[in-house]
């Protein structure tokens, strides 16, 4: 494959080859001057004016201890039940195999004072919120990416990986550190989640998700990981930061980070132990080895955590067994980056491909 390419580049005229060339050269300037603007940034003047960004900006969350996996969900202001359910099953876990996780909520503004009442008083019983100052609404959700990583490279720069994730979601806490921590010893560039491979835009004028030629004209968006829950590294949320002045904020929140990794020169990863916004069929060995699943109803979570606590561990077997029954989604044809994740009858692959 890579020798397919080099013998083409050589077959090309001189001067297209030296265009190309410059070109290349010029893009990797461009992001290596980024990617020290990302390391240079300064976030003094937003900690001196903190409190018009944030009814609760939990500054202190992050700084008792080193934090490997920082998790953000993304939650809406009246959900309050739906966040107990999530501290009674999966985000109980506080470190995995040594390794400390935090689990943060992220809320913007209600739109009325009785809820902000609420939200309130929340905030003092469990320390786990953060709130900015903006309007929660189904518009804002990309505004609310801006400020999650505003946040993370303000007041969690110490966290390794980042997980984004919202109230939905089951997430297998264990699974994921375990994989990241098999990851190279200093992981960089990393964005990894469901890839969205191929998107179109919604041109239907009806619909309230639509977007106009103006806002993007483009037929596909470009490869990004589903919001559902995508995970970077913390030089990636630097780079995000960074760009996310040069992307309109109109865009879908996924389509967002994936223009701003883009401009970054950061590629998306697939795994398809991300579910997306899919319900996977609970099996306990499946449950064990996938990252996320879309779990529409409290009661369901809770019971399937339960059952989940309580067991042993999956052999591989049996592991290989539970994703046929539960049918993992499979990846998509596409060449990029992906990550070969499937255990066999064999032994499980777990490594990074060129396809
Ligand atoms: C904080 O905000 C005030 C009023 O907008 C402004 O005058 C001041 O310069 C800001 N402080 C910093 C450190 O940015
Ligand atoms: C709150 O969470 C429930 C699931 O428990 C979900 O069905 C509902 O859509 C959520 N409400 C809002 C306003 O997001
Ligand atoms: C969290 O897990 C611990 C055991 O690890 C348990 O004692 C505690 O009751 C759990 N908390 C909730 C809210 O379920
Ligand atoms: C917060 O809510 C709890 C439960 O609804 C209630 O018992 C408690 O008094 C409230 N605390 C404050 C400070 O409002
Ligand atoms: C988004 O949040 C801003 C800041 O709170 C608010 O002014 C604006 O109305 C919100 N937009 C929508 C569409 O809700
Ligand atoms: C995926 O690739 C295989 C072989 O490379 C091909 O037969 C199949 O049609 C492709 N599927 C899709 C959905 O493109």
């Amino acid at each position: 494959m890579s020798h397919q390419i080099h013998t083409a580049v050589i077959q090309l005229p001189f001067k297209k080859y030296f265009l190309i060339d410059l070109l290349l050269v010029l893009l990797l300037t461009l992001v290596s001057h980024l990617k020290e603007k990302a390391r240079k940034l300064d976030m003094s003047p937003l900690k001196a004016n903190i409190s018009k960004s944030y009814l609760t900006s939990n500054s202190e969350a992050c700084s008792s201890q080193e934090i490997f996996l920082l998790i953000l969900v993304f939650s809406s202001p009246g959900n309050s039940s739906r966040r107990e359910v999530i501290r009674e099953t999966w985000a109980n876990v506080t470190q995995v195999k040594g390794y400390s996780t935090r689990v943060l909520f992220l809320l913007g503004r209600p739109p009325t004072e009785a809820t902000q009442l609420e939200v309130t008083n929340e905030t003092h019983r469990y320390q786990d919120l953060i709130q900015g100052a903006f309007l929660d609404s189904p518009e804002n959700q990309t505004l609310k990416i801006v400020k999650a990583t505003e946040w993370i490279v303000t007041f969690c720069s110490s966290a390794k990986f980042i997980l984004k994730t919202d109230e939905m979601m089951f997430v297998n806490l264990p699974g994921l550190v375990e994989y990241l921590l098999n990851l190279r010893t200093h992981p960089e560039d990393i964005y990894l989640g469901r890839l969205m491979h191929h998107e179109a835009p919604n041109r239907d004028p009806q619909s309230h998700s639509f977007i106009p030629l103006q806002k993007y004209p483009e037929d596909y968006y470009p490869d990004h990981c589903s919001t559902t829950a995508f995970v970077i590294t913390q030089d990636v949320a630097q780079k995000i930061y960074v760009t996310s002045s040069e992307v309109s904020i109109l865009l879908p929140p996924g389509v967002f980070v994936g223009l701003c990794a883009q401009k970054a020169g950061v590629r998306p990863i697939h795994s398809s132990r991300f579910s997306g916004k899919r319900h996977i069929g609970y099996n306990r060995c499946c449950y064990k080895f996938i990252f996320t699943s879309f779990v529409a109803r409290d009661s369901q979570l809770l019971q399937e955590w339960q059952d989940l606590r309580s067991s042993k561990d999956c052999t591989m077997l049996e592991t290989y067994y539970g994703l046929v029954s539960c049918k993992l989604p499979k990846s998509h044809n596409c060449s990029i980056l992906w990550v070969q994740d499937y255990p066999t009858p064999f032994g499980l692959f777990n490594s990074l491909h060129y396809t």
